[in-house]
């Protein structure tokens, strides 16, 4: 465009993919806005573009002759002699054309968090399952990522469930393994119960937590036995959902905490308050106009989640070995604790801790509801147990399979059945979870998630083994990237819905949203369908038939890496 005319400062050449499969690859409406300043024609604009475009051989080498349309949109087609030694690269590569990055600095992914001697529940598992997806993209991408589990492992609640336990079951602070967790949330509740009612119990709790905060050998005892039973409990959940975290919870933070808040206080940014020590918000106001503060300090001197977090950012963003030395910091959890993030990361910044090119993310969630779009409950009312959750989507996978076993009157042993009827469960649910986009709230349907239909996993999974039975079937799926040879438009579509990887990985990465990959790896298995249904492969005659061969195989590795990144592994029958 500069090159035709060279007046025209910085054109714009509204590139974009095209709209329809009709206009090629990409379209080009820049000529449009160019008519009325230059006083000329859109269609002469775009002609003169089209010029230049041909006379340029690397154009010329990439593209076929642009075409002009309508007013004067110029669209674009790829050769097809590109695409296919775009295909015949990708053959060979693991990466599937997928551009790593060099080193860079760690990413902290904080996902999971659940909390020491309290159940784990469904927000937990959303963040557990929209976490691992993001570090796994990011390791894939090359970045050094440090998955952090931010366990609430200390305050007030230890001082309630220790002065309840030494009265009801003192054993639990001695020996390990004498309540198991089920126990403990039971008798955290009922803690708290009485925290609420009696005063002389808040009291001996607040001793205890201070007992325990100045480091008595007894109540740290206490305290490691409490841990060790809640992450034994939330570890069944990590292994059978093959999640990899690394435990830092808030208590590692606890020897930090008065040096976040006299670091805040030589930055001038701490102001006393009612007893109480406050960073006041920029930008943010309560109901009646006045900036609204962060607490730091509550009034008996004790510190709170928000002076937690300030110091895991201080210690994520220094450099080692003081710290964890992070260029980015993703922080998976409900939607609900946006303004708590927007809150400590201003306060990080203003204390000068965040350097200008690093950036925090706050990654929220909705809720999980249930079918009748009310809160996830059981049929009794009460929250939902994360490994009956399992359980039971495992279990309806294994009925619909052994349905279908029947149905097709085929005969598998049981080691079969487990393993499908586990990867497929599982799979379920995290595909579920993924597939929605992240900042909705999400059904939580059994039903739905486990259709062989429509936008699930076992329709992806479905895909691969399709594929696969191709290979059983006599096709050879390790063939050579030569001689590659296409024909067919279902040819082409599949050929350009492949090579669409890395920019929905860029995209991921970017924008947090592991839905986007989703949606992409459904496309592609509707539009493999597709071609596979419309097009033969086993009986057609060569080069066809290898070249068709040779997409059969790109597609099932693109679903396998996919579906990895996914947290999801594969199958080859089901
Ligand atoms: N434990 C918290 C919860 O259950 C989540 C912690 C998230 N991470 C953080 N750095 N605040 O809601």
């Amino acid at each position: 465009m500069q090159r035709a005319f060279p007046d025209v400062v910085a054109p714009d050449p509204q590139l974009a993919p095209a709209s329809k499969p009709e206009f090629g690859d990409f379209q080009a409406n820049g000529a449009l806005p160019l008519a009325k300043p230059l006083g000329q024609p859109p269609r002469q604009i775009a002609a003169a573009i089209v010029a230049e475009l041909i006379a340029d051989p690397a154009f010329a080498a990439l593209f076929l002759e642009p075409m002009i349309a309508g007013p004067g949109f110029i669209n674009l087609t790829l050769r097809p002699a590109c695409l296919a030694a775009e295909v015949a690269s990708r053959l060979g590569d693991g990466r599937l054309g997928v551009p790593p990055v060099a080193g860079g600095l760690p990413v902290v992914v904080d996902f999971s968090s659940p909390n020491i001697a309290k159940e784990m529940h469904v927000g937990h598992l959303r963040s557990t399952i929209i976490g691992d997806c993001l570090a796994r993209v990011l390791t894939f991408r090359g970045h050094p990522v440090l998955r952090l589990n931010h366990v609430g492992d200390w305050g007030t609640q230890f001082g309630m469930l220790i002065t309840h336990l030494k009265q009801v079951a003192p054993e639990a602070l001695e020996t390990a393994d004498a309540v198991d967790l089920g126990d403990l949330v039971a008798f955290y509740r009922q803690a708290k119960a009485r925290f609420d009612e009696d005063e002389a119990f808040q009291s001996t709790s607040r001793e205890e937590v201070v007992k325990l905060q100045g480091g008595d050998p007894t109540s740290l005892k206490a305290w490691g036995l409490l841990c060790d039973q809640s992450r034994r409990e939330f570890q069944i959940i990590y292994d059978r959902l093959d999640i990899q975290l690394s435990e830092r919870g808030e208590s590692f933070y606890n020897p930090q905490l008065q040096a976040v808040v006299d670091d805040l206080r030589a930055a001038g940014l701490l102001v006393v308050d009612d007893g109480a020590g406050c960073v006041f918000l920029e930008g943010v106001s309560g109901k009646d106009g006045q900036p609204l503060p962060l607490i730091v300090q509550k009034s008996d001197g004790g510190f709170n989640y928000a002076t937690t977090d300030l110091a895991a950012i201080r210690y994520r963003l220094a450099a080692a070995p003081g710290g964890d030395g992070a260029g980015r910091v993703i922080y998976v959890t409900d939607a609900g604790q946006a303004s708590h993030f927007a809150a400590v990361f201003q306060v990080a910044r203003r204390a000068g801790w965040v350097q200008p090119e690093v950036q925090l993310q706050h990654v929220p969630f909705g809720l999980v509801q249930g079918d009748d779009g009310k809160k996830l409950k059981t049929r009794s009312g009460d929250t939902v147990r994360l490994k009956d959750l399992l359980d039971e989507a495992v279990e309806r996978a294994e009925a619909d399979l052994r349905r279908r076993l029947a149905d097709e009157d085929r005969d598998e042993d049981e080691a079969f059945i487990a393993h499908v009827a586990t990867t497929v469960g599982i799979a379920a649910v995290k595909y579920a979870d993924l597939s929605t986009n992240r900042i909705t709230n999400y059904q939580f349907s059994f039903d739905r998630m486990l259709a062989l239909s429509g936008n699930t996993a076992p329709y992806l999974l479905y895909a691969v083994v399709r594929i696969a039975g191709i290979a059983r079937k006599g096709g050879d799926l390790g063939g050579s990237a030569e001689a590659l040879t296409f024909n067919e438009p279902q040819e082409w579509a599949l050929i350009r819905e492949l090579l669409k990887l890395d920019t929905v990985l860029a995209e991921v990465e970017e924008e947090l949203l592991p839905n986007r990959l989703c949606s992409y790896l459904f496309e592609l298995s509707q539009v493999f369908n597709r071609f596979y249904d419309q097009v033969p492969v086993l009986k057609a005659d060569e080069p066809a038939r290898s070249s068709r061969l040779a997409l059969c195989r790109l597609t099932a590795d693109t679903l396998k890496l996919g579906l990895g990144l996914l947290g999801i592994p594969t199958l080859e029958r089901m």
